[in-house]
This record gives C-alpha cells, sequence and structure tokens, in this order.
C-alpha cells in the first residue's frame, strides 16, 4: 500500500507541477498552516498540498487530475471567513486562488463588472475610483470577491444595496470533475432573465461545496452625490432598535443602520480613541441628491427623536465618516481587546425585522445570566446582528458557557422565523442548525443536488452538510 500511495502522489505532483510550474504548488509546512484555517476559532486542518493556479484552464486541469485520484477540493480566497470553511477535514488539495486577481470586462454604461477570484472587494473599488461607480457589498473584511460569493455575505450597506445574493448576474465555476460552466451562459449580463433554473443562486452560499467559482459578474452602482453620517444615543435597547423599525417602515432609502449596545460602543471608544456617550447606539448613513439627503435626515431625525434618542452628531466630509466607519469595522478587534490573550466568536442570527427588539433584548439578559463578555454589533436594518463572544482559550468551562449560549440563541432565532446565519455561512458549526432551519426533506434535496454536481464528495467535503458515513467532528 505504502509503495503504492508513493507513487500516486509522486504521479500526483508532479501532474500539478506541469500544469501549473514548479512555483504554482507549495508542500511547505508554513504555506499549509495558512491556507488550513481561517479566522474563526475552529482548529488548523492544513490541507495536503496547496496549489496556485493562473487560470482557468489550470483550475479545471488541477480539479480533473484530484478527480481521477479521489482528491478532496478546497477553494481559498483570502481566508477572512468566520466559520471554519478552509479547513482541510480529510487532507487533500487547496486551491489558493489570489494569482487570479484580474478585473475583466468592465461595463461602465451598464453597470456591471466581471472579476477573477483572487480580486479582493477594496482592490475593486480602487480600481473603479475614476469611473463614478462602486460595488457596495462590504463585509468589513478585505475579502475575494468570489468567497464573498461562496458565503454569501454582506454587511453594512446591504440595507440598500442588498447582499451578494442581489449582486451577483453570473458566475464561472469548475465542477469536482473539472468541467467548465457558465451559470447564466457564457458572457451573459442581462439585468433580469426568465430563463430556467437560477444556478447563479445556487452557487451563491455553496461554501466551496459544489464547485471552484472562477468568475463572478457583478451589478455595479453609480457613487452618490452626496453622502452624509450620523451618530445617535439612545436610553434604551428597545429605543433604538424601535427607530430602526419605524425608519424603514416610514421608507426611508437609508444606506447604513448599524446597532452598537453600550459594551461595544465602550469598546469601540477605547479602541479608536472616541468619545461617544456609553448608552446604545445607532450609526447612521444617507445616500443620494443633496435634496434626498436632507429628506431622509428630517425624517429620520423626527423618529429618532420621539424615541429619545440624542441630537445627531454629524460626519460630513470624508474624513470624519471614514474613521466612523473604520471604528465600526474595528468592532471586532475592539472587542477582542476587551480581554486581552483571548479568542473571539461570532454569533450571526437574522430575523424578520419585527422580532428584532424582542430577541435583542432577550439575548442581552442571557449574555448577563450567563456572566458572559459578548458586546454586540448588528446590521440591524436587516433584522442581522451579532455577540461578539469573547472567550479565554484556556478555560473550557467558559467555552461550554458560550457553546450554549450560541445555541439557544440560534434556537431563539429559528423560534422567531428567523436563520441561524444571516451572512457568515454554515461552514463547519452550524451543520446540525441547518437542519433544523430548513427541515429533513429540504436537506435531502440539497443532498441530491450536491450528489449530482459532486458524486465522489471531493468538493469541501465536511462543510454545510452533514456526511452521512464519514463523521469527522
Ligand atoms: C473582522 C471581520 C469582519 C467581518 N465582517 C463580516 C460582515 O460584516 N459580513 C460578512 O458577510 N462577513 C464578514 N466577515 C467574514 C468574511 O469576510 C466573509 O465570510 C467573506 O465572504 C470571506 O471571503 P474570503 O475570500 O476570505 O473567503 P475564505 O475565508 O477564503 O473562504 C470562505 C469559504 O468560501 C469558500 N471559497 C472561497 N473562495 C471561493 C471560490 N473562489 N470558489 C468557491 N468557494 C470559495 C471557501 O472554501 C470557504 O468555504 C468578517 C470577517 C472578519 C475577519
Ligand atoms: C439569480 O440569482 C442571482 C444570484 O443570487 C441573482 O442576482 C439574480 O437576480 C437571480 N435571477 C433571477 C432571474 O431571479
Ligand atoms: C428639513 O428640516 C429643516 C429644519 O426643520 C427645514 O428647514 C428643511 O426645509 C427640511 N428639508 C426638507 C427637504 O424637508
Amino acid at each position: 500500500i505504502t509503495v503504492f500511495y508513493h507513487l500516486c502522489v509522486c504521479v500526483v505532483l508532479s501532474a500539478f507541477r506541469s500544469i501549473c510550474g514548479e512555483d504554482g504548488i507549495s508542500l511547505g509546512e508554513a504555506v499549509r498552516e495558512q491556507h488550513g484555517k481561517d479566522e474563526s476559532v475552529h482548529r488548523c486542518c492544513p490541507p495536503d498540498v496547496v496549489v496556485f493556479p493562473h487560470c482557468v484552464e489550470e483550475v479545471s486541469a488541477l480539479a480533473k487530475v484530484c478527480h481521477n485520484h479521489h482528491l478532496p477540493i478546497i477553494p481559498f480566497g483570502t481566508g477572512t471567513g468566520l466559520e471554519g470553511g478552509v479547513g482541510a477535514l480529510k487532507g487533500g488539495v487547496c486551491f489558493s486562488l489570489r494569482n487570479m486577481d484580474q478585473v475583466l470586462d468592465l461595463h461602465q454604461e451598464d453597470f456591471d463588472v466581471t472579476v477573477e477570484p483572487g480580486v479582493t472587494r477594496k482592490a475593486l473599488n480602487a480600481y473603479l475610483r475614476e469611473t463614478g461607480l462602486w460595488f457596495p457589498v462590504d463585509p468589513g473584511a478585505d475579502a475575494s470577491l468570489c468567497g464573498m460569493a461562496a458565503t454569501s455575505a454582506s454587511g453594512t450597506n446591504a440595507v440598500r444595496y442588498g447582499t451578494m445574493r442581489e449582486n451577483v448576474l453570473n458566475l464561472e465555476v469548475v465542477l469536482a470533475d473539472g468541467t467548465i460552466i457558465h451559470t447564466a451562459g457564457k458572457g451573459r449580463r442581462p439585468r433580469k432573465t426568465s430563463a430556467g433554473y437560477n444556478l447563479t443562486n445556487l452557487f451563491v452560499g455553496s461554501e466551496g461545496t459544489l464547485g471552484i467559482i472562477t468568475k463572478s459578474t457583478l451589478r455595479l452602482y453609480g457613487i452618490p452625490e452626496a453622502m452624509v453620517s450620523a451618530v445617535c444615543s439612545f436610553p434604551s435597547v428597545q429605543a433604538a432598535v424601535d427607530s430602526t423599525v419605524q425608519v424603514l417602515q416610514a421608507g426611508v432609502p437609508i444606506a447604513r443602520i448599524e446597532f452598537l449596545d453600550e459594551v461595544m460602543i465602550d469598546a469601540c471608544n477605547r479602541f479608536s480613541s472616541l468619545s461617544y456617550p456609553v448608552t446604545p447606539t445607532l450609526f447612521l448613513e444617507f445616500h443620494g441628491s443633496e435634496r434626498s439627503v436632507e429628506e431622509q435626515v428630517n425624517l429620520t431625525e423626527d423618529i429618532t427623536q420621539s424615541n429619545g434618542g440624542s441630537d445627531f452628531q454629524w460626519a460630513r466630509d470624508a474624513e470624519t465618516r471614514n474613521s466612523l466607519w473604520k471604528a465600526r469595522h474595528d468592532a471586532w478587534y475592539a472587542a477582542l481587546a476587551l480581554r486581552p490573550g483571548c479568542k473571539a466568536y461570532s454569533t450571526d442570527v437574522c430575523v424578520p425585522l419585527s422580532r428584532l427588539p424582542q430577541i435583542i433584548v432577550e439575548t442581552k439578559e442571557d449574555l448577563m445570566e450567563n456572566r458572559l463578555t459578548g458586546p454586540i454589533a448588528g446590521h440591524v436594518g436587516d433584522g442581522n446582528f451579532h455577540c461578539l463572544m469573547v472567550v479565554d482559550p484556556s478555560d473550557p468551562e467558559e467555552q461550554h458557557r458560550v457553546h450554549l449560549f450560541t445555541e439557544r440563541l440560534a434556537r431563539r432565532a429559528l423560534a422567531m422565523d428567523g436563520t441561524c446565519t444571516g451572512e457568515h455561512g454554515v461552514g463547519l458549526g452550524k451543520r446540525a442548525l441547518l437542519c433544523e432551519e430548513v427541515g429533513h426533506t429540504a436537506i435531502n434535496v440539497m443532498q441530491g443536488l450536491k450528489d449530482a454536481l459532486d458524486p465522489k464528495n471531493l468538493m469541501n467535503p465536511g462543510k454545510v452538510l452533514k456526511e452521512i458515513t464519514n463523521t469527522v467532528f
């Protein structure tokens, strides 16, 4: 067996080298470790080898070799995921896509662009700077856009511009056996279509379990004429969240409405040297023409004041706005700084808007009762919020309490007709919750789709769906 195994390894490695060259493959321990984990608390599972293809033909040829030798394939974007998506649970081959980093086919007049999988959202927006266009989906981290499609990411702008799901028009995908497909037909980018099943949507949120995304065609937006940001403090969580619900019910096309509880704002004040009042707070942003922004602001201020909110603190110039949003995006690191040496785990539930006040209030009570540090930051305009759980990695008892808390929170969201993950994905830790969420019949349909596209179960095995035989965890 060993001789045969070594022979296979040699055959596979030399096939990989002939496809993407000597520097297109790495067996080094440091490189493998770096590709075996993301930003989550899940332990590192390094792949056996990392390949760095340069084009879709190389991705396809590499996949064919893996397919012939039954080797797992794990796509890797920028590794900023929060659910353990890139770990090589059964070893195998990590496909790092960072060498494919070209922006292709910008159609300014049609508001769309196609990107390779190594292009990050900041790189795309830098590329677009002179055009008056931008891509608004913004998870904070500088993630790859195809990785964002793979996890159905969103972030602070989704309340106005939608998530990756609303903003991907077409995908080029390499399947486990090397077949290259274009989910909406090669080169197509209509704004709407009624043509057949929506394969694009099937791959959005598939977390590398159905195929390797090698191109995404994305919607773009005009940079608004006016943008103003504001901060408003509230006497209670209920008042802040009620204001959010009322602003949306009033039809204000708000671009960002982010909630921070008093623990979170305190952490942000310390971490980013700010001095906002330590009470539940909303960070807001309005986009539009000068006049429309003024109208939106007037209406929103009326609503917040009727709920006991403070006067708005303004951020009108780009510099102040950027420092405000930087503070928000640094919330993760601000939370970690509350307890040096600890690790962070972010919960990610999402509920219908009307249930938001109740779930946040109950969750805060639960945190208090169980003596847990979990500052709350939320994309509340979408009904999505995160408890950034700061946990001592050397305290198993505390880890256990956090685990029970996160399960209770997810079930509370399910009981309120919501979801266990608004934007981070299922990855490793939420596979059982996914079954509870969609039910066994829907899970069976998902498994059927997986079997049809990847009959040998090579694509990122052990993620999203529970494996029927090989239980690794
Ligand atoms: C500080 C911080 C804040 C964050 N805030 C947010 C937030 O507000 N909203 C949000 O949605 N997310 C957030 N995230 C999570 C993360 O940025 C997103 O999940 C992002 O979409 C991951 O992209 P990536 O390229 O880093 O993917 P990776 O971590 O490399 O991979 C994630 C998953 O996608 C798969 N994958 C990656 N690329 C491809 C591809 N080309 N084809 C097929 N599968 C692929 C991987 O196999 C894996 O399963 C945050 C992360 C951090 C560290
Ligand atoms: C198909 O799915 C994509 C990605 O989620 C989405 O952007 C697109 O609008 C959908 N198309 C139709 C016709 O619903
Ligand atoms: C906004 O409110 C101010 C002060 O109340 C008022 O002067 C202004 O006309 C309002 N603007 C719009 C566009 O409604």
